[in-house]
């Protein structure tokens, strides 16, 4: 199938299937905040979404926006943390919070203005320029590599095959609606395309994926020989 194909009934199958999930608006409404959709991602890096959830929820609670967040003490918001675990986060979260407060309490809305925060990287960059922002992001997490990985049949060993894969995602990633295309892949992955026990029955690229057409889509992405 084309990419575009590939965007496209992979959207359509999001307006049907998404996650309802506190930090994302249901497909159809507006963007969520900017501070919504970085703590979020932040906390989402190392950890669960269901161990996510009630810690984003008391961080809202305490710290309603990225202002409060900045005011608050380093020790505070290391407290608020206890119990996520890699705390080198909490630490760039609040030096991040106050450069955001610094320039007017408001999120620069491009990718590369956003890689100049503070401890904000490539990942969380794309990722808030295109849910917050609907900018055109390439956004990869380890789902979505999975996924990628899968659908392109790329075999390649990690980390080796990451430029394939970006290059891939790139590819299929729509002008439009790339934030929702996102988080589509990564509840493609966590659902559906997921690690041991891939659900092709239920997905709806199955016709156009590749890993699939070799028998064992389950064996990508091949993990480097350790
Ligand atoms: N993991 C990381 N970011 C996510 C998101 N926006 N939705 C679901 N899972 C995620």
């Amino acid at each position: 199938a084309s990419t575009e194909t590939i965007a496209s009934t992979l959207l359509g199958w999001y307006d049907r299937h998404a996650r309802t999930l506190p930090w994302r608006s249901p497909p159809g409404m507006p963007a969520p905040a900017p501070y919504w959709v970085w703590l979020s991602e932040v906390m989402l890096q190392q950890t669960t979404v269901a161990a996510v959830k009630p810690y984003f929820a008391r961080f809202l609670d305490i710290w309603p926006d990225v202002g409060a967040l900045a005011a608050a003490e380093e020790s505070e918001v290391m407290a608020a943390w206890a119990g996520l675990g890699y705390y080198s986060r909490a630490r760039n979260l609040h030096a991040c919070a106050r450069a955001v407060a610094e320039r007017g309490g408001t999120f620069p809305d491009t990718e590369d203005e956003l890689r100049k925060l503070p401890g904000l990287g490539a990942y969380t960059a794309a990722a808030i320029a295109a849910i917050a922002f609907g900018r055109r992001a390439v956004v990869v997490d380890a789902n979505v590599e999975r996924v990628v990985a899968r659908l392109f049949a790329i075999d390649e060993p990690l980390p080796g095959a990451r430029k394939a894969i970006r290059e891939a995602a790139d590819r299929i990633t729509p002008d439009e609606r790339a934030g929702d295309f996102a988080q589509a892949m990564m509840d493609l992955g966590s659902s559906v395309c997921t690690s041991r026990d891939p659900k092709c029955l239920l997905c709806p690229l199955s016709h156009s994926c590749e890993g699939r057409k070799t028998g064992n889509p389950a064996s990508l992405p091949v993990k480097a020989p350790r």
